[in-house]
């Protein structure tokens, strides 16, 4: 199991636009197995929000995931939320951990340092299809908010939606009891 202090998160700037739209396609084609996504004449998914990770600073904020200093992943996570009506809620709006590193925690670790960087109140949406990220959602923001958290549906076209919503004072305190001065422990 990879250990928290193995794990970063990185903010990513416009220099690492291409390295993210070269993730985001393998995260597309992963989610291609419950949303129907359609694929460009020139073979690729595309990401058409990607440019505004830097043009709204303040309300977007890209990073990558590293594991001792390696690729591992990346999160988009976003200051408005389709799921509330309140603009200053933090939302995930795009998670993915590498295959090479799943099931290892370093998803788990990577949603800690998230939440813990952006204090405020985070809303996470996930498809009642996706099975994985379902279950990693729920146990992750259960052990984050140590139970402090609400779980509800959300209509949705081919498949609803559970939406967790939660908080982060930036300090971890809520969890800090299970995780002791050190870090972080959330798997
Ligand atoms: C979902 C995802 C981010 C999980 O990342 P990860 O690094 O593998 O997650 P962790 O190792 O921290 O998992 C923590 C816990 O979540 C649950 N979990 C994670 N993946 C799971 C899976 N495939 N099946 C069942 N439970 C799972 C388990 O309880 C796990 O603990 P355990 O391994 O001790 O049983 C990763 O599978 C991924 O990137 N999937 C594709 C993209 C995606 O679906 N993103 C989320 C969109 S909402």
């Amino acid at each position: 199991m990879t250990d928290a202090s193995e794990v970063t998160l990185e903010a990513a700037g416009p220099e690492n636009a291409s390295l993210l739209a070269n993730l985001l396609e393998l995260y597309v084609h992963d989610l291609g197995e419950i949303f129907p996504v359609a694929i460009g004449a020139d073979g690729r998914f595309g990401y058409e929000w990607l440019p505004l990770y830097w043009s709204e600073p303040g309300r977007r904020f890209p990073f990558l995931i590293r594991v001792r200093g390696q690729l591992a992943g990346f999160v988009l996570a976003m200051r408005g939320s389709p799921a509330t009506d309140d603009p200053d809620d933090f939302d995930v709006a795009e998670f993915f951990v590498l295959r090479g590193h799943r099931r290892d925690g370093v998803g788990g670790h990577a949603a800690f340092l998230l939440w813990d960087r952006l204090p405020g109140r985070w809303i996470v949406r996930v498809s009642e299809a996706n099975r994985a990220g379902l279950l990693f959602w729920r146990r992750t923001v259960d052990a984050f908010a140590r139970g402090s958290f609400s779980e509800t549906g959300r209509a949705g076209s081919p498949h609803g939606w559970r939406v967790f919503t939660l908080r982060s004072d930036g300090q971890g305190a809520n969890a800090l009891e299970v995780r002791g001065d050190d870090g972080h422990s959330c798997a």
